[in-house]
C-alpha cells in the first residue's frame, strides 16, 4: 500500500489524484492533503480518508480542532512531518510549491511533480540535491510523463532530440489585433484540457510551453538544443523521442490527465485504467511550427530559461502577478506580455541562486509590478 500526501488537493490536478487513489483502495491511501482556501473540500476529504496530517491557513483549524489529526499552517513543516515511506505529490501552483519539492527531497521522499513552477525557478537547485538525495522526481506533466513513457528501457545517452507538443491554447487561431482584445472568459476556454485557471491562460500565452521545456531540461538532463516543441491542435500526440538510430517513438493518448497521475503513482506496476480512445476519431492530426511573431514569449522564455539563473525567476514571478491581475481583470491580455518584458529589463540578473534569494526576489518582482500596475508608480531603484 503506497502512502501518499496530495499539496493542493482542492485544485484540478489533486482533485484528480484523490479520484485515482479512491479508483484503487488496495494500491494507495490518502496520508495527508493540503488546501489554501477551499476549506470544506478538506473538511469532506477528511470525513472519507480519516487523514493524519493536513494543513490549511491557521483561521480555519478550528474545523479540524476535534478530530484526531496533525494540523499545520505551513507547507512545509507539513512536509517535514511525513514519514519516510510517504510519497509527496505536489499539485500546488505557483512558485509557492518550491519549498515544499526541496524539503521533500532533502528528506529522501519520492516526489510525483504537478508543480512545475518547482522547476522553472530552482531547477538549478532540485537537480544539485537530487544529486545527494535517495528521491526520485517523477512528472505528472502529460508530456513528461509521455516522454518517460517513451524513454523506458532505453538511455538518455542514445536520444537525438524530443518534442514536445502544445495545444496552441484558447486563442491559437487569434491574430494579434484581436489578442488585444480577448476577455478573461475567452481566455479560460481552452479547446482541449480542463484545468485550472493559471495553467490555462499559461497555455495561450505560450509561457507554459516555456515553462515544459524547462521542466524537460532538469528531469531528464537534456541540453535545451535537444529539446524542441511544436503546436499539434488536436492534443493527440503528446511528445515525440527522436533516437540516434532512426527510431522515433511518439506517445498518443487522450487529454486525461488521470493517466499520466497514475502512470506516476503507480511505478513499476501496471494499473488498470479504462481510457477512452479511439484512433479512428483522432484525424487528422496536425503539427506545426509555433508562430512566434503570434506567441513571442515562446522564443523570449526559452532564451531566459537558457541562460538559467535570477532571470527565470523574475520571468516566472512576473507571469505569475500578470496572470493573477489578468484573471482578476486589472490588465488586458496583452499587458501580460508587456509586464514579463518590463521586468525582464528592469531586474538585474545572477546566477548564484538560492532558495532564501529565489522566494525574496519573487516577492520583490511581485511587488514591482503591483505598484507599476495599481498604484500607477514607477520605481528609480532595485
Ligand atoms: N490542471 C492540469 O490539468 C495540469 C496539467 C499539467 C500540469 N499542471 C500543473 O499542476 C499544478 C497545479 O495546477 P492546477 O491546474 O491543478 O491548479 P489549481 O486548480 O489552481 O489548483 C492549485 C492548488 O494549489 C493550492 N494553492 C494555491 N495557492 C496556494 C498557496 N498560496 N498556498 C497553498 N496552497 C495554494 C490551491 O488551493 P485552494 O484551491 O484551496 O485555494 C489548489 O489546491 C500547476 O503547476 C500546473 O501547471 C496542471
Amino acid at each position: 500500500m503506497k502512502r501518499i500526501a496530495i499539496l493542493g488537493i482542492s485544485g484540478s490536478i489533486g482533485v484528480q489524484a484523490l479520484e485515482v487513489i479512491e479508483a484503487n483502495p488496495s494500491e494507495f491511501m490518502l496520508y495527508g492533503a493540503t488546501v489554501h482556501r477551499r476549506v470544506e473540500m478538506l473538511e469532506a476529504i477528511h470525513k472519507k480518508h480519516a487523514l493524519t496530517a493536513v494543513c490549511l491557513p491557521k483561521e480555519h483549524h478550528q474545523s479540524f480542532i476535534e478530530e484526531e489529526i496533525s494540523l499545520f499552517d505551513d507547507l512545509v513543516k507539513f512536509v517535514a512531518s511525513l514519514p519516510e515511506d510517504v510519497t509527496l505529490l505536489n499539485a500546488l501552483v505557483g512558485s509557492v510549491g518550491l519549498a515544499s519539492t526541496i524539503q521533500a527531497i532533502e528528506m529522501g521522499l519520492d516526489v510525483l511533480l504537478a508543480n512545475k513552477e518547482s522547476l522553472v525557478v530552482g531547477g538549478e537547485i532540485i537537480a544539485e540535491k537530487l544529486t545527494q538525495s535517495s528521491s526520485k522526481l517523477i512528472p505528472i506533466d502529460s508530456e513528461h510523463s509521455a516522454l518517460s513513457q517513451c524513454l523506458r528501457g532505453r538511455s538518455i545517452d542514445d536520444v537525438e532530440k524530443v518534442v514536445i507538443t502544445a495545444s496552441g491554447g484558447s486563442f491559437r487561431d487569434y491574430s494579434r489585433e484581436q489578442l488585444a482584445t480577448v476577455t478573461r472568459e475567452e481566455a479560460l476556454k481552452h479547446p482541449n484540457w480542463s484545468m485550472g485557471e493559471k495553467i490555462t491562460i499559461d497555455s495561450a500565452t505560450m509561457m507554459n510551453k516555456v515553462f515544459e521545456v524547462i521542466e524537460a531540461h532538469y528531469l531528464f538532463g537534456l541540453p535545451y538544443e535537444k529539446i524542441e516543441a511544436v503546436c499539434h491542435r488536436e492534443s493527440v500526440v503528446h511528445a515525440i523521442v527522436y533516437f540516434k538510430d532512426g527510431n522515433i517513438v511518439a506517445h498518443i493518448g487522450p487529454s486525461d490527465m488521470r493517466i499520466p497521475i497514475l502512470s506516476a503513482m503507480q511505478g513499476e506496476k501496471c494499473l488498470p485504467y479504462r481510457s477512452i480512445f479511439d484512433i479512428t476519431k483522432a484525424q487528422p492530426l496536425h503539427f506545426e511550427p509555433i508562430d512566434s511573431t503570434r506567441f513571442p514569449l515562446f522564443d523570449l522564455g526559452v532564451a531566459v530559461a537558457k541562460r538559467k539563473g535570477l532571470h527565470t525567476v523574475t520571468m516566472n514571478a512576473a507571469n505569475e502577478i500578470a496572470v493573477e491581475l489578468f484573471l482578476a481583470e486589472k490588465i488586458r491580455y496583452l499587458d501580460i506580455e508587456h509586464i514579463i518584458e518590463t521586468c525582464l529589463d528592469y531586474f538585474d540578473h545572477t546566477n548564484d541562486l538560492t532558495l532564501d534569494k529565489i522566494l525574496a526576489h519573487d516577492q520583490a518582482v511581485r511587488s514591482y509590478v503591483k505598484k507599476l500596475y495599481l498604484d500607477g508608480e514607477t520605481h528609480d531603484s532595485h
